[in-house]
């Protein structure tokens, strides 16, 4: 397994959550990382908590619904740090909204944040991997990554287009010794419910019950950077609700049978 001591992450969706733990975990082990996501204040917060030399992260705002000069990031990424090891396109927004009664531009948000930015980074990133000849990248689907789940119709499909799109640029970058992850967390206690997009376009606003009662963001991390590290194509995390993924698998018709029973919250 590599070590992170010395290799550089660059991790977005790194204010909150998952990606804020990670962040975490790698500055403690002496890597280095590269914090994004839209509030710049939060990713200072996340890396001054650390007590680490400011020589070992940078902190590059970015929206991912609207991913513009990625190039001018991208180059600012590379002044301070002279090769980028890992990319995690972590950042991201979920949904509680009933497809049927949902605004297209509601859609369309949730696929530019989740699909579109995290493509666009990945897309400039690649190509100095390439270059570099080595690098290793990964996406946080979800479990609704694997298989629809109500009140998530849009979120479910901007996940399921992540594996595709990594898929294929890890069948495409194999000649080019670059490593591809899909992260396919279940219930991880975060703001993901508080922050999901409601009826009305604003935020759910509400900790649902199944994420309230489920495995801390600190004890996700470790297991998601070693799983990247031991260049795990897909990295499972959660508790429990991670043997739906199972049982749509093996069992179809035992889990369309459970999934109409399955509580959306
Ligand atoms: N928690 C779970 O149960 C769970 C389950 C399955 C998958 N996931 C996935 O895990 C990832 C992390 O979520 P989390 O659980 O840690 O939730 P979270 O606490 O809400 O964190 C979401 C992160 O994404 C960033 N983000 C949201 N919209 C953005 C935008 N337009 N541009 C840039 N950054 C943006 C947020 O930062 P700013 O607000 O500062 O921009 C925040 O850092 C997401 O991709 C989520 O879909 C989570």
């Amino acid at each position: 397994m590599r070590r992170i001591e010395n290799t550089v992450w660059w991790i977005t969706g790194a204010s909150s959550g998952i990606g804020r733990s990670m962040a975490q975990y790698i500055l403690k082990n002496k890597g280095k990382v590269i914090l994004s996501s839209r509030n710049e204040d939060a990713l200072i917060a996340v890396a001054e908590e650390c007590n680490t030399s400011t020589d070992n992260y940078l902190i590059i705002p970015l929206d991912l619904e609207n991913l513009v000069k990625v190039d001018e990031l991208l180059q600012t990424a590379l002044n301070k740090f002279p090769k980028i090891d890992f990319l995690i396109n972590n950042g991201g927004v979920s949904q509680r909204t009933i497809a049927s009664e949902t605004d297209i531009a509601v859609d369309r948000k949730i696929m530019e944040t989740n699909f579109f930015g995290a493509i666009i980074l990945t897309k400039a990133v690649l190509k100095i991997m390439i270059k570099q000849q080595s690098g290793h990248i990964a996406a946080v689907s979800s479990v609704v990554g694997k298989f629809g789940f109500p009140l998530r119709s849009t979120y479910s499909a901007s996940k399921q287009a992540l594996h595709g799109f990594f898929e294929s640029i890890r069948a495409e970058n194999v000649k080019n010794n670059i490593k591809i992850s899909i992260v396919i967390p279940g219930r991880i206690n975060t703001s993901i419910s508080n922050n999901a997009i409601s009826q009305d376009g604003k935020k759910h606003g509400v900790l649902d019950d199944g994420q309230a009662n489920s495995m801390s963001p600190e004890k996700a991390a470790p297991i998601i950077i070693k799983g990247i590290l031991k260049h795990k194509k897909e990295i499972l995390v959660g508790g429990k609700e991670l043997l739906m993924v199972h049982i749509r698998r093996f069992f179809p018709r035992l889990f369309y049978y459970l999934s109409n029973k399955v509580s959306a919250k």
